[in-house]
Formats: C-alpha cells, sequence, structure tokens
C-alpha cells in the first residue's frame, strides 16, 4: 500500500468493466485505493462494481458498491449522500462514465444522441452538481473529468455524438475550474488516446481484429495505452502533488495529439 491518497475519500464512477479485463475505471478504482483512498465504487451493473471490490479487498484495501445510473440525477445525488455517510466527505470525484458510438449526424439518430449526450456528459454535470456543496464546505477537491481524445481530433470513423459529448467534457471541465478556483477545488481533464481496454472490444467485433494493429500503428509510440496509464494520470491529479494544476486537459494518448501524418 502507498500512501498518495492517504486519509482521502473517492468516489469512481464507472469503477467496474464493461467487459472481461480492466477497464480504465476499474484500474483507477484499485490504484486510488491502494495508495490510501476509501473509494466508493459507483456503477449501473453493481455485479461490475463487485468484482473491482474483490480486487481491492484482495490488497486490503477499503470500498464499497453503490449502484446507480450516473445520467439519473436521483442517482447521483443518492451517490454522494451515501459516500458522506460511509466515509463523511468527499475529496476526489472521478467522472470516468462514458460509452463509445460510430456514425455520424445522418446515420446517428435522434435518441442515441440523446442517450450518448446524457450519459457521458449531462452525468458529469450532475455528478459535479451534487459533489461540489461537499466540496465546497471543506475547502477542498479534486475533480477528474475522462473525456477523449475525440473531443480534439477526428479519426478515421465518424463518432459524432460520443465527439461532440467529449468536447463538452473539456469546455465543462474548464469552466468549472475557473469557477471553484479560490475554493480550493481542482477540476481538471483526462483525454485518453488509444487505449486497449474492454470498451474497445465491440470495435473488434465490428471491424475485424486488424483494428487493433492499426490502432497501435497510429500512435507515436507504436502500440496501444493500458488503463493502468490513464489510471496513473489520474492519481497525479487526485493527489495533492497536483496542487497547483486546474482546469487541464491532459493527454495520456503516446503522443498522438501532437501527430500528423
Ligand atoms: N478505451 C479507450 O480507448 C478510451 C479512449 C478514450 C476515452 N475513453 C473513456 O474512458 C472511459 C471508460 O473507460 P472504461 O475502460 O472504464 O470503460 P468500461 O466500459 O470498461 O467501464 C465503464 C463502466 O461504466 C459503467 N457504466 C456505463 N454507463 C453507466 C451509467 N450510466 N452509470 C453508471 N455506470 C455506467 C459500466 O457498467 C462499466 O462497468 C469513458 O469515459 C471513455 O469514453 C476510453
Amino acid at each position: 500500500m502507498g500512501n498518495r491518497l492517504k486519509d482521502k475519500v473517492a468516489i469512481v464512477t464507472g469503477a467496474g468493466s464493461s467487459g472481461e479485463g480492466i477497464g480504465n475505471g476499474k484500474a483507477t478504482a484499485i490504484l486510488f485505493a491502494r495508495e490510501g483512498a476509501r473509494a466508493l465504487l459507483a456503477d449501473c451493473n453493481p455485479e461490475a462494481a463487485i468484482l473491482t471490490k474483490r480486487m481491492i479487498d484482495e490488497e486490503e484495501g477499503e470500498s464499497e458498491v453503490f449502484e446507480a445510473d450516473v445520467s439519473r440525477a436521483k442517482d447521483c445525488e443518492a451517490m454522494v449522500a451515501r459516500c458522506i455517510e460511509l466515509y463523511g466527505k468527499v475529496d476526489i470525484l472521478h467522472n470516468n462514465v462514458g460509452i463509445g458510438w460510430l456514425g455520424g449526424a445522418v446515420e446517428t439518430m435522434e435518441e442515441d444522441w440523446d442517450r450518448i449526450i446524457s450519459v457521458n456528459l449531462k452525468s458529469m454535470f450532475l455528478t459535479c452538481k451534487y459533489v461540489l456543496p461537499e466540496m465546497e464546505k471543506q475547502g477542498s477537491g479534486s475533480v477528474i473529468n475522462v473525456s477523449s481524445l475525440a473531443s480534439i481530433r477526428s479519426g478515421p470513423y465518424p463518432q459524432l455524438a460520443y465527439s461532440s459529448s467529449k468536447g463538452g467534457v473539456n469546455s465543462l471541465t474548464q469552466s468549472l475550474a475557473v469557477q471553484y478556483a479560490r475554493k480550493g477545488i481542482r477540476i481538471n481533464a483526462i483525454v485518453p488516446g488509444l487505449i486497449d481496454t474492454p470498451l474497445v472490444q465491440p470495435l473488434k467485433a465490428l471491424l475485424g481484429e486488424e483494428i487493433m494493429e492499426a490502432r497501435a500503428r497510429a500512435v507515436p509510440m507504436g502500440r496501444q495505452g493500458e488503463a493502468w496509464d490513464v489510471a496513473m494520470a489520474a492519481l497525479f491529479l487526485a493527489s495533492d502533488e497536483s496542487k497547483y494544476i486546474t482546469g487541464a486537459i491532459l493527454p495520456v494518448d503516446g503522443g498522438l495529439s501532437c501527430w500528423v501524418k
């Protein structure tokens, strides 16, 4: 056990994984607990979050599962209330929930657009709505929003709703960062590039095995990232080591955002 988050309490949304293996949220929850945080593992699929809790238990970390659909205000309010009831405070809000979507304006149905914006963007507004007053009372806190490289760069496949939702995440991050800068609350975003997590498995099913090689080739470092790369960045932003950093949109992308091919 480390102590970079000793005595801190974290809420991690989407703390399970959508498939076998370790996704960004799961890796982050495990790493936070490994560094001493007590973690509330929120997920709309409690079974997935229970698997994360088991891994934390094995390392003698402290966590609790909370079932919540973070696109719903009531669930977000209840999630924060549960965290206060359990641990008495919230130091870190890690907004990891996000779902993918392929298609442009013509291919995207209105209800799909609404769902993606709701799960990927509205959810972060809602969790902040209920967490920020608690952090304000404490006079401290760190919020980390998981965005995507798709928010600032377009790839070969159109992902209009997804890209737009993540662009909104960046704006939400910077706007709140300025508003809360004098209140001891830091708000940053992580921009993962091409990360090999369970979330991208449907791409394999849709586009074939070659897509994984193509993803690796597309990166200056010549490989996809791992969930642990995203988790390490989150750990830094969650800890007091980043105490002078707010409003940052931090790429974790092997150099992809700098590369013009
Ligand atoms: N893998 C990549 O290449 C990549 C790239 C850029 C950004 N990202 C971002 O990383 C984040 C997710 O990473 P992951 O690996 O943890 O994904 P994941 O799909 O493995 O896990 C996400 C978890 O979120 C839960 N979830 C989904 N909708 C929810 C909701 N409405 N309320 C509560 N829980 C919900 C799922 O049940 C799942 O357990 C997303 O924000 C995604 O956009 C990933």
